[in-house]
């Protein structure tokens, strides 16, 4: 048994991909008053786990999602403060290659957020370069060993893999405290394929389910063309909100019969579903509309009408190129 901290997960979290990312998703710094504002907003109302990355702001924006959280976190005095979990994806770069290199990632992240609780392997090098991922996959050993970080967890796995590096990890007597996957009603696959929340279960892992908004989709707002937004998101949309329509229409119709949104119905099949979601916010109005998914419950019906929905879709969203069987 481990004798670390034990770090608090709550029923749903806090995405910030965004926060940082001026190419995919129109960042800019202008936004970091109000993106302050999601953070207090998030921890007051018990959503205290943070995922961001390493990788999350590029070129001058290098590290940026991570620097904003380190200081919103300084800042913050109000509840919850101590149940803040500051969660960081490390990014297996190719010239990331060595144990060392990942400790130095994993303290490069401390310094911008003032500390890391949960060290996250952003994906497997497996389907690529298998024997950089064991390289990596020992600094992230080390990080935990060393005291630098609470908790380690892993990212865009599939379950053979998965058990693979949890019985490396079991050899040091190292707990994986989670694994994040992409899913939501539009990305079934990881639990439904894959069988990656029983084998989570087995072994005491938490599932955080990323993007479980499908990137905006399951909000309902983007309707048609003209609403899409630019660059690559337009383009995925083109596809892919066409083919969600029957999906988007059940949503529509339980969150009508619900008094609830469709954003709100679609978190909430995420936490049914015993997942931690992790939808990202930009505004004050979205992270209220959010937190507002927890604390209530879809029931058994209701799930399953939005399985069978989900479960006609023929093309849903596409995997991330690193998921791993
Ligand atoms: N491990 C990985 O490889 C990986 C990959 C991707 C994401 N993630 C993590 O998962 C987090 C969340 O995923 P995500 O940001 O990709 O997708 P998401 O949570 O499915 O969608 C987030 C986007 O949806 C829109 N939105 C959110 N709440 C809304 C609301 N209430 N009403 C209307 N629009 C709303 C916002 O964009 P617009 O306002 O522009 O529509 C927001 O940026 C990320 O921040 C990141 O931490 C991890």
């Amino acid at each position: 048994m481990s004798t670390k901290e034990k770090l608090i997960l709550p029923t749903m979290g806090c995405g910030t991909w965004a926060w940082g990312n001026r190419l995919l998703w129109g960042y800019d710094e202008s936004m970091d008053s109000q993106l302050q504002e999601v953070f207090n907003l998030c921890v007051s109302n018990g959503v205290t786990l943070f995922d961001t990355g390493d990788s999350y702001g590029t070129g001058k924006l290098n590290g940026q999602s991570e620097k904003l959280l380190g200081k919103f976190e300084r800042e913050y005095s109000g509840v919850n403060k101590n149940n803040i979990c500051l969660a960081t994806k490390l990014a297996a770069y190719p010239w990331r290659l060595t144990p060392k290199s990942m400790v130095a990632a994993g303290k490069a992240s401390a310094q911008r957020m003032g500390r890391v609780d949960l060290a996250q392997m952003h994906w497997s090098t497996a389907n690529y370069f298998p024997w950089q991922e064991w390289q990596l996959l020992d600094g992230l050993a080390d990080l935990y060993e060393q005291g630098l970080v609470k908790g380690v967890g892993l990212s865009n796995y599939g379950t053979q893999r998965l058990k693979k590096v949890y019985q490396k990890f079991s050899d040091r007597n190292i707990p994986i405290t989670t694994l994040q996957v992409q899913y939501s009603l539009l990305s079934t696959y990881p639990v439904t394929d894959l069988g990656i929340k029983e084998t989570c279960d087995e072994l005491g892992i938490k599932l955080i389910a990323y993007s479980p908004l499908c990137l905006g989709i399951l909000t309902g707002k983007y309707t048609d063309k003209s609403t899409y937004p630019k660059g690559l998101r337009g383009l995925l949309f083109k596809r892919l909100v066409p083919e969600a329509r029957s999906l988007l229409n059940c949503l529509r119709a339980i969150a009508q019969y619900r008094n609830k949104t469709m954003s709100q119905v679609a978190i909430n099949w995420c936490i049914a579903k015993g997942a931690i979601p992790i939808p990202g916010a930009k505004n004050i109005k979205q992270a209220q509309e959010n937190i507002a998914a927890k604390n209530w419950q879809l029931d058994a019906g209701e799930v399953a009408e939005l399985d069978r929905a989900a479960g006609a879709i023929d093309k849903p969203m596409v995997q991330n190129i690193f998921q791993t069987r």
